[in-house]
């Protein structure tokens, strides 16, 4: 993988782990580090031995506390749709990544920082985490598909009121409502509460774990029929070499040794 200006990574047993690395500006998404998450997933896609992505923000202080309000303070209509535009289509390629993807959130999660994290498949965060979508509070709205996935994640009542009021929910507010899978006192447990889930995501057979993500991404896809998107995927499942291992260690009483074919 090309060496990233803003973002660090390390693999590590078939996890990939990216650290959004602006700290003296809170970690903020900035025009570079966005397309450098675009390079890297369009990568982890392509790449076999990367099995699951952690991603995390650098320090204590915050996950990513928005988009860079530095080159967000002057834009026109065009590069604001522009801006928009390429948020939602690189946060797409995370949210339909076939490697499951955990938003591990230390801190403030604002704006694009929430938005990335609601991306995510999954999030693990850290009691001193904040979620919230401020933009409200420059005159703005969310632009990385952050009122359509909140809304889809914790229903129309609550995500209008934190969309409309810019309010920030603390990590035991944020779990009440569904948007966090787990808290954890500190970084080093959320890391580790997301290797023990993605641990387990590993044993299977992951050309499954890829079709389980497009059927739930089907759910919120107006333009797509989930059963039947479903039932398809059901059906190439038993083309697969992966299929006739599971099906014959289960008969055997042995644990299945998966290839991804
Ligand atoms: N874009 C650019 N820079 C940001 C930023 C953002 N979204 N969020 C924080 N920073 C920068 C600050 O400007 C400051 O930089 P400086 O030291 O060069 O002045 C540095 O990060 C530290 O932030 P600071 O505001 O001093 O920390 P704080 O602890 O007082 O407050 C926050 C933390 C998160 C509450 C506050 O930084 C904030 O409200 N950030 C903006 C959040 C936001 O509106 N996000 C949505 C953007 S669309």
């Amino acid at each position: 993988m090309a060496e990233q200006k803003n973002i660090l990574f390390e693999t590590k047993d078939g996890i990939l782990y990216l650290t959004i690395s602006r700290e003296s500006k809170l970690n903020a998404l900035n025009f570079n580090t966005l397309e450098e998450l675009k390079n890297i997933f369009n990568e982890v896609n392509d790449n076999k031995s990367i099995r699951g992505v952690i991603i995390t923000g650098a320090g204590d202080k915050a996950f990513v506390a928005g988009a860079d309000i530095n080159e967000i303070s002057e834009l026109n209509e065009l590069n604001a749709r522009k801006f928009a535009e390429f948020g939602q289509e690189v946060f797409e390629i995370i949210e339909s990544c076939h490697k499951p993807v955990v938003a591990v959130v230390n801190g403030y999660a604002l704006g694009g920082g929430c938005e990335l994290a609601i991306a995510c498949h999954m999030r693990i965060a850290t009691t001193n985490a904040k979620f919230g979508q401020p933009e409200v509070n420059l005159g703005l709205i969310p632009g990385y598909g952050g009122t359509q996935r909140l809304t889809h994640l914790i229903g129309r009542t609550k995500a209008t009121e934190i969309l409309m009021t810019g309010d920030m929910l603390d990590a035991n507010e944020a779990k009440a409502l569904g948007l966090l899978n787990h808290v954890e006192a500190t970084k080093e447990e959320a890391i580790a509460k997301a290797e023990e889930i993605l641990k387990k995501i590993m044993s299977k057979a992951p050309l499954s774990i890829g079709m389980i993500v497009d059927c739930v991404n089907a759910v919120f896809a107006n333009d797509e029929n989930g059963y039947q998107i479903e039932a398809n995927s059901f059906a190439r499942c038993v083309k697969s070499e992966d299929y006739r291992e599971g099906t014959k260690a289960f008969l055997e009483k042995r644990k299945p040794n998966f290839k991804g074919e």
